[in-house]
């Protein structure tokens, strides 16, 4: 029997865990991005502008000139050294003892995500999140078919007096993102990052700490890592800050020089590595030797702090402009985070309106964001939306605000 020509062999052979498996709508929506007349503040894109194009072209002539051979052959699992070491470095600047076999290259945090649900979770294990959390976490977890269980957030992050009631529930690990959180843009106090490792010690909840926007601070004081808080709170005899392996640290250069390399990293105990190690050779063998040998050599010397410096400039405006912008044009019924840093700021509508409709609306107007519900693990979050600042220039960003306030009156309006 011949099948209909639509039909493939495959399809009903699909695994069971890829039925909640969905694809992110973030995605969907990043297509349209590429119709020039529409102003997205969907995607979650670092500014094109602020890729170091000129100083990579160099250290690409001298990966090739110096390391030619080596940089396109294969390479261990673990990493390049050097770029390990420079890994080390910067957490030790955050006063934490790690060696660079404490760090894993991954292509990308995502990937990070991807081997730690590979390594931790069994189906039906529960994860703790923040409510609403990072969605390409979700889709990792969720592949591994993972079940959650949520804290909210408030302008202070993850409410730390809903926590232990979470804890109890036991869950594998709790998954947070303390700075300048995606998708809300707030970022966890320092009174409650003290407190959640407290609670997370107490009931032996082992933590991910996501950081891929810590260096991105536009205003206020720098605030310690979990990784470190944890570090201190096991204070060795000696008084030193030793990496307790507790708090898994994941972070990347996506947000600091570019994307499209695909380079972030994982910092844990070397136990934990060799077996993260097993799981990533069985997803790509190793991170893009080039790759990782040419964000070395562009990052080195001191470069990427002077770039994250000129980012930060870039972005700060950018904040502003959108929330001045906000200021302007939106109603006052409307409420909006003010990040100090980040990529993000997260809008709430009145109880009752969806922002999936409203997006319907916008997009006849030619400006794009993204409806919350998806960022939200256990269903809700329907009249919330993200929005990010990153990617357009000030000029846009009051264009793109004063089309969407406008879509925004006429449907609170509309739907009162
Ligand atoms: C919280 C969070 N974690 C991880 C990632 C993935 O980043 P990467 O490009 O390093 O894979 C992102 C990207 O937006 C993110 O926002």
């Amino acid at each position: 029997m011949t099948r209909p020509c639509h039909d493939t062999p495959w399809k009903n052979r699909f695994a069971a865990r890829t039925q909640r498996m969905t694809s992110s709508i973030i995605r969907e929506l990043l297509k349209l991005t590429e119709q020039h007349d529409i102003i997205s503040f969907a995607g979650g894109l670092p500014a094109p502008e602020t890729f170091p194009v000129t100083e990579m072209e160099v250290a690409a002539q001298r990966v090739l000139e110096q390391h030619g051979a080596a940089a396109l052959q294969y390479s261990p699992t673990e990493g390049y050294r050097p770029l390990r070491e420079l890994v080390a470095r910067h957490m030790r600047r955050y006063g934490i003892k790690v060696t660079p076999d404490h760090v894993l290259i991954t292509t990308g945090s995502q990937q990070a995500l991807d081997l730690i649900g590979k390594l931790l979770i069994n189906p039906g294990d529960r994860i703790l999140t923040e409510e609403p959390t990072y969605l390409g976490a979700l889709q990792a977890f969720t592949s591994y078919q993972a079940e959650y269980v949520t804290v909210p957030i408030d302008d202070d992050g993850l409410q730390i007096d809903r926590l232990e009631e979470a804890l109890r529930v036991g869950p594998k690990f709790l998954y947070i993102l303390p700075n300048f959180q995606n998708p809300s843009g707030v970022t966890l106090s320092l009174e409650r990052r003290r407190r959640l490792v407290e609670l997370a010690n107490t009931y032996g909840t082992p933590i991910v700490e996501d950081d891929p926007y810590g260096q991105l601070r536009y205003e206020g004081e720098h605030l310690p890592p979990l990784v470190k808080l944890d570090a201190e709170f096991h204070r060795s005899s000696k008084g030193e800050n030793g990496f307790t392996g507790n708090v898994l640290y994941l972070s990347t250069l996506s947000k600091t020089l570019a994307p499209g390399l695909r380079v972030g990293w994982i910092v844990a105990p070397q136990e934990e590595i060799s077996r993260l190690v097993q799981m990533k050779q069985g997803a790509d063998l190793h991170t893009s030797t080039f790759t990782q040998v040419l964000a070395y050599e562009t990052a080195r010397g001191g470069f990427l702090d002077r770039h994250v410096r000129d980012i930060r400039k870039v972005y700060g405006e950018r904040r502003g402009a959108m929330l001045e912008a906000l200021e302007r044009h939106f109603p006052p019924q409307v409420h909006w985070t003010r990040p100090q840093g980040g990529l993000f700021l997260w809008v709430r509508l009145p109880r009752g309106f969806d922002a999936a409709q409203l997006l319907e609306q916008a997009l006849q107007e030619k400006v794009a964001f993204v409806p919350g519900t998806s960022f939200f693990p256990a269903g809700g979050g329907e009249e919330t939306l993200r929005l990010n600042f990153s990617y357009c220039t000030p000029k846009v960003i009051e264009e793109g605000i004063r089309r969407l306030g406008l879509v925004v009156k006429r449907f609170l309006g509309a739907n009162r």
